[in-house]
């Protein structure tokens, strides 16, 4: 299948996909797809029952049996598993460091390739994720891979943490982000990589704005008045 309207986002952690997907995504007036957070559901999801410590297989069973299911709008995503809507549970540290290890199973990958692909086939997504433009959709027609300095990433999380009430050291926000970042790149399936025709955006020094406009010039290239800009 050719995936037409599937904008593709991906980078490391803290570098702003999430925020900029859901704006371009706003912009343009398609759907937002986090696909961090479906990970995230499978490793709540097996927290909840108990199954935190539980072998790759097992965990790699659970995610086959799960229901999951999407809402998605422009600037929302929510993540439903078994009818039940986790999206709220999906942010914590001890399900943050659980994603990580899920998401370096193979058969939990493989159940939610398939999602994602059926998610995309209806078309207007922007998606954000690890492997968008290079497993999941090859074939999108525009991708994104936005970077920043490590440095420059700890610090956007430490706001976030910090506006959030907690209060979280740059060195430890930097430690876990680093160990994450080596985590997502370095496993052997579907490995956080820049795709060879992808949009390379590093926004060290650019405005999250900048950043929207460079996007959004893109976006008009690629699907013209289809975008609905
Ligand atoms: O983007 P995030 O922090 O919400 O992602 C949660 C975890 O899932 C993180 O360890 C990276 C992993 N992930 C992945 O392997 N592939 C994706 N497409 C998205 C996230």
């Amino acid at each position: 299948m050719y995936y037409s309207s599937v904008i593709a986002i991906d980078g490391p952690a803290g570098s702003g996909k999430s925020t900029l997907a859901r704006r371009l995504a706003s912009s343009l007036g398609w759907r937002f797809l986090d696909t961090g957070a479906l990970y995230r559901a499978v490793a709540a999801e097996a927290s909840a029952r108990g199954l935190g410590a539980a072998s790759d297989g097992e965990l790699g069973r659970l995610a086959g049996e799960l229901d999951i299911q999407v809402a998605l709008e422009s600037d929302l995503c929510r993540v439903f598993v078994g009818g039940r809507d986790l999206t709220g549970q999906l942010r914590s540290p001890p399900v943050s460091s659980l994603a990580s290890r899920v998401a370096s199973i193979p058969e939990v990958r493989d159940s939610l390739r398939a999602l994602q692909r059926r998610i995309g086939g209806e078309g207007r997504l922007v998606t954000e994720g690890r492997d968008q433009g290079t497993a999941i959709f090859p074939e999108a027609r525009l991708k994104f891979f936005l970077t920043a300095d490590a440095e420059t990433r700890a610090g956007r999380r430490l706001k976030e943490l910090r506006d959030k009430g907690r209060d979280d050291t740059l060195e430890d926000v930097l430690e876990g982000m680093l160990d994450r970042d080596g985590r997502d790149a370095g496993r052997a399936v579907d490995p956080l990589r820049e795709a060879p025709d992808a949009v390379r955006l590093d926004s060290t020094s650019m405005t999250e704005d900048e950043v929207l406009a460079a996007m959004l010039a893109k976006a008009r290239e690629a699907f013209g008045d289809a975008s609905g800009v």
